[in-house]
């Protein structure tokens, strides 16, 4: 069995963007600026806002943290939403989620300028997503598929089974994988005899949240899993699947921790680049 590694990928990433800043001195080009907000003090949170800020500083990009208290209002955090917006040093912005329970997350990330939007969730590069068109993707799902293309598997007409439709994962990857030519089928908590579908699937997506819920046996023989979940134990962190006896049974999975984790902040550093670069030449 293949172990889908994403260290490799994203040190692949990190390599190709540390060249391309290389130019930007030549040109007199100020280092790319992502702006991270962060509301209310959720540990984890805390902990992956302060992993996107030590990724740009080992890139010489500059960001800036924007830590506001649990009770900022939807008025307080949409005046400075829309103050990064304007400011003309702010390449991308990117707002932590989860937000505090009073604060809608969908309405909250939809006041970030489509142009300014480093992980590809407001609606306007949703949509460009659905067009077909997108250049800025979520991060999560664009990682995956870099894992895939780096592990040299091509997607094109195979059948692919993405299990959870959450806005950041799920929906971003559906679209994602029949942008690759894959042909897709979306399932979810409501979907009936899941165990029986995913014997059908030579390439399944697993992104339902609930640790261990698949065992690697369960999947058809030789199948590609990729596993986003990611849960704390006592044991450590775990998957949404149990990898006993994936060795012999699977193709290929993604280990957790070590698999599509360290991809999700390289394609945050390859999107804040992208809007950058394309800030400069506007
Ligand atoms: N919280 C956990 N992952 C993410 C992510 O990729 N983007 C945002 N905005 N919040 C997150």
């Amino acid at each position: 069995m293949i172990e889908l590694k994403g260290k490799p990928v994203a040190e692949k990433i990190y390599e190709s963007l540390s060249q391309q800043i290389k130019n930007w001195s030549t040109r007199k080009w100020d280092a790319p600026h992502l702006a991270v907000i962060l509301v209310g003090d959720d540990a984890a949170s805390s902990v992956y806002v302060s992993h996107k800020q030590i990724a740009c500083e080992k890139l010489g990009f500059k960001s800036s943290l924007i830590k506001l208290p649990t009770t900022t209002t939807a008025r307080q955090l949409s005046e400075k939403i829309n103050e990064l917006n304007a400011a003309l040093d702010v390449d991308a912005i990117l707002l932590q989620l989860p937000l505090p329970a009073h604060l809608d997350a969908y309405e909250m990330t939809n006041l970030i300028a489509v142009h300014k939007d480093a992980d590809g969730l407001t609606v306007g590069a949703m949509g460009e997503l659905m067009a077909g068109k997108s250049i800025v993707n979520s991060c999560t799902p664009s990682g995956i598929i870099e894992i895939l293309k780096h592990y040299q598997f091509s997607l094109a007409g195979q059948n692919a089974l993405v299990i959870g439709r959450s806005q950041i994962v799920g929906l971003p990857l559906f679209h994602l994988l029949n942008k690759e030519n894959a042909t897709v089928t979306l399932a979810h908590s409501k979907t009936s005899d899941l165990s029986q579908l995913i014997q059908n699937f030579e390439f399944v997506f697993v992104a339902i949240g609930k640790k261990h819920f698949f065992r690697a046996s369960e999947f058809k023989k030789n199948a590609v899993v990729v596993d986003v979940g990611i849960h704390r134990t006592e044991n450590g962190l775990v998957g949404d699947v149990d990898s006993a006896g994936a060795e012999s049974h699977l193709k290929a999975l993604t280990p957790v921790p070590g698999g599509v984790g360290p991809m999700t902040i390289a394609m945050l550093m390859k999107n804040t680049f992208f809007l950058a670069e394309k800030n400069r030449k506007s």
